[in-house]
């Protein structure tokens, strides 16, 4: 007989699970067994130790989406449904002014009307209200990401980190009481028709897991019952396809072509502080009709928003960051 015992801490108990589904996704290769059993295998094992990772409603949608296309996401050849046309989609603005107008610009440009935000709105940079300010004007589907719950609840998590802390602080200063409510009650997820939003992972969002792997996202995909799922909060553009599904078709060096029957999890980059070697801000463009998502990359004034953190007494490093997108 084997006794587990679960830590209580909810980051031990991430990284506790992410070692379990390493075990779990070697078991998968080694095995021919087919992959919604085992999941569902594993699913019950963890459920059956107390733990919440997949409980039997969710388990069971996924495992009929794992043999039998789910009759209400409709094929290719469907008319949009009304109102469908193509999003933007951005993520971690951290109060950069300049990243986010760069963006509005380029989405005008394009002829795009409809935006969803996922989060981060404040934090780490210098103009915290006037960013929030657009985001409510655009009057656009938006969630909640860490910063933003930080800055409603009035204080950084203990886990934060001193720049972030510093820019957590500087928000909280320049907002109304009215606007950190706002912040306040974003919500944790979206789920439209062909795509799920999330800030972090769909797996207890407010847990705020970072998912930068295969393994990490294994986790997010137990809980999506959409084609597509968009997040951000790495602030690295990347795709990931859930394992035995279909792989996306790369039209171009950006642009992606999903197919409603596959699962995938698109993290749309950040527009304000990106982190993957490239100082420009980042988007992207879906089209739910033709199942395409398109990553963006914008310039914008670096020295702009570098200058306005500064100004606003901030660390020095938050600004030096932005110009190596890093
Ligand atoms: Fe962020």
């Amino acid at each position: 007989m084997i006794i587990v015992l679960f830590p209580s801490n909810s980051k031990l108990r991430y990284r506790f699970v992410r070692l379990l589904l390493l075990l779990r996704n070697a078991i998968i290769i080694a095995s021919e067994a087919r992959t919604a059993a085992l999941i569902g295998a594993c699913g019950s094992i963890f459920n059956s130790l107390g733990l919440k990772l997949c409980d039997e409603r969710r388990l069971s949608i996924l495992q009929s989406q794992m043999t039998t296309p789910s009759s209400d996401i409709p094929d290719s050849t469907s008319r949009p449904a009304a109102g469908d046309e193509r999003i933007a989609i951005f993520s971690d603005i951290h109060s950069n002014l300049p990243a986010l107008k760069a963006v509005l610009k380029e989405c005008k440009k394009r002829g795009i009307r409809s935006y969803i935000c996922l989060g981060d709105i404040v934090g780490y940079g210098g103009q915290p209200a006037e960013c929030l300010q657009i985001i409510r004007d655009l009057g656009c589907p938006a969630i909640i990401g860490n910063h933003d719950e930080a800055v409603a609840r009035g204080f950084a998590s203990e886990d934060t980190n001193e720049s972030a802390v510093a820019g957590i602080e500087y928000s909280i200063k320049q907002l109304s009481d009215e606007e950190r409510q706002w912040l306040g009650a974003l919500p944790e997820s979206l789920q439209k028709k062909r795509a799920s939003f999330v800030h972090a992972s769909l797996m207890e969002p407010t847990t705020w897991c970072y998912i930068f792997s295969d393994a990490d996202a294994t986790l997010s995909f137990l809980y999506q019952t959409t084609p597509l799922c968009f997040c951000g909060h790495t602030h690295v553009p990347r795709v990931f396809v859930r394992r035995g599904t279909r792989q996306p078709l790369l039209l171009d060096e950006r642009t992606y072509s999903f197919s409603p029957e596959g699962s995938a999890l698109v993290n749309v980059g950040s527009v304000g502080q990106p982190r993957n070697r490239d100082p420009r801000a980042q988007f992207a463009i879906f089209d739910p009709e033709l199942m395409q998502v398109e990553l963006v990359q914008v310039e914008y004034n670096v020295a702009a928003a570098c200058k306005a953190i500064l100004k606003a007494g901030l660390p020095e490093n938050l600004a030096t960051r932005l110009t190596v997108g890093f």
